[in-house]
């Protein structure tokens, strides 16, 4: 099931689509949850297949795809919705390597963010990768976590060799 569509255009050429989905069973979904798969699985080496497919397959978890002007999906991003907390946790979030660094994981971040606005979530929490701390430092991440511990302790998901960032 599509939840939202909403187009951008970049530099006045090239047309991008974001669409937020959720494993419906349904086979338009479950072609653009394996394309997602594909990236996170190719951009994230280290998390093993099995583990990804099962969050970007699990009916509790959301995800909103990137698509270029031919809709072919280059990026994405997973994540779980805690509505009691008020809070959100990145799950993986990834870009083609052919698209990274032309603003693109910007764009879906701040993307994310509005979805959630419009959704009264207003934390966002995740597990960093070391190597993208970075990244998510520029998307308004810090690692000191000011949320209340009580709301998010035991529910996130906790990687060796990560490092847990917060945005409000
Ligand atoms: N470390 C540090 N800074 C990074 C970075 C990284 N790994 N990746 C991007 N940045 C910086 C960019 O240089 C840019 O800085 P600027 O605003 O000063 O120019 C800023 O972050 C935003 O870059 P942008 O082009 O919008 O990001 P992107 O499209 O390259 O996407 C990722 C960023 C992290 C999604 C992409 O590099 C990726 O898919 N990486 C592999 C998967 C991954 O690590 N995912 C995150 C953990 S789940």
């Amino acid at each position: 099931r599509t939840l939202y569509i909403d187009n951008h255009t970049i530099n006045n050429k090239s047309m991008i689509t974001f669409e937020t989905i959720r494993n419906d069973g349904t086979k338009p979904t479950m072609k653009k949850l394996v394309d997602l798969k594909n990236i996170f699985a190719r951009q994230l080496p280290k998390m093993p297949k099995e583990y990804i497919v099962r969050l970007v397959f699990d009916q509790k978890h959301e995800s909103i795809v990137i698509k270029n002007e031919n809709e072919k999906i280059f990026g994405g991003v997973c994540y779980c919705i805690f509505p009691i907390s008020k809070m959100a946790e990145v799950v993986f979030l990834a870009i083609s390597s052919d698209s990274q660094v032309k603003g693109y994981g910007t764009k879906l971040m701040n993307h994310l963010k509005t979805e959630l606005q419009t959704r009264d979530i207003h934390f966002l929490m995740t597990c960093a990768d070391n190597l993208a701390t970075g990244y998510f430092k520029k998307q308004g991440f810090h690692k000191h976590i000011l949320m209340d511990q009580n709301l998010w302790k035991g529910y996130l998901k906790d990687y060796e060799g990560s490092t847990l960032m917060e945005c409000i």
